[in-house]
């Protein structure tokens, strides 16, 4: 399982020192969490940031954008060396278009879905994308306590993309720590953000090695 730190449970006055806890951890990809205060109720980071952090570090930086019209800054977002760009499915009127432009910059396509959006929504879409973000809280906040019905999604959506040929990762967002990261390795889950659960313990460091040994024993 690939882990995605997310640095919006980090100290924001000090985002230097969050990424050097994900490099230090082993993570494998920099969850950043942009949100416009419309799509979601909070407001976080913008373009400069994630260009600023991606002059930083090597490790991919994993963009989730919580934006009410995720086209806007698109291209910006690429352009400031997003590895990976997720949009909301809520959000995106033009779909296939978006996915579209994000793997024309060069960048891995993702579509995400809120809590109670249905995966097979996603089913014509699934050529144009190559990782689905499920998000297992409602979207806005780090430290929000995780949904486990969202779990059952990972088989149905893995049995959409056995269907259509299509071999798109699965990554889960939202709440999960130490308590449910075996079971969500367990039901097919291959990347999972971690925010309050890295940053929100007194050694990050640990708590990540931690996640990944948890992970890596999935069967419990
Ligand atoms: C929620 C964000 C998540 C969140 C993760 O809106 O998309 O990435 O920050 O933080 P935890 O792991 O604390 O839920
Ligand atoms: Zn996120």
């Amino acid at each position: 399982m690939k882990l995605a730190p997310s640095i919006l449970a980090a100290d924001l006055a000090d985002l230097a020192g969050a990424l050097e806890v994900c490099e230090k951890g082993g993570a494998d990809l920099v969850h950043v969490d942009v949100m416009d205060g419309h799509f979601v109720p909070n407001l976080t980071f913008g373009v400069p940031v994630v260009a600023a952090l991606a002059r930083r570090t090597e490790l991919p930086l994993d963009v989730h954008l919580m934006v009410e019209r995720p086209g806007d800054l698109l291209d910006d977002y690429l352009a400031a060396g997003a590895a990976r760009v997720a949009v909301h499915w809520e959000a995106a009127v033009h779909l296939d278009r978006l996915l579209g432009r994000i793997r024309e910059g060069g960048a891995a396509a993702g579509v995400a879905v809120n809590p109670a959006t249905p995966v097979e929504l996603l089913a014509d879409a699934l050529q144009a994308l190559d990782f689905v973000l499920l998000m297992s809280v409602n979207p806005g906040f780090a430290g929000q306590a995780f949904i486990p019905g969202v779990l059952g999604k990972v088989a149905r959506l893995r049995e959409l993309a056995a269907r259509a040929g299509s071999r798109v990762e699965i990554e889960l967002d939202g709440g999960v720590g130490r308590g449910n990261i075996r079971m969500a390795a367990a039901a097919g889950v291959e990347t999972a953000v971690a925010g309050s659960a890295v940053f929100g313990a007194p050694d990050p460091v640990a708590a990540l090695r931690e996640l990944r040994t948890l992970a890596a024993t999935e069967s419990a």
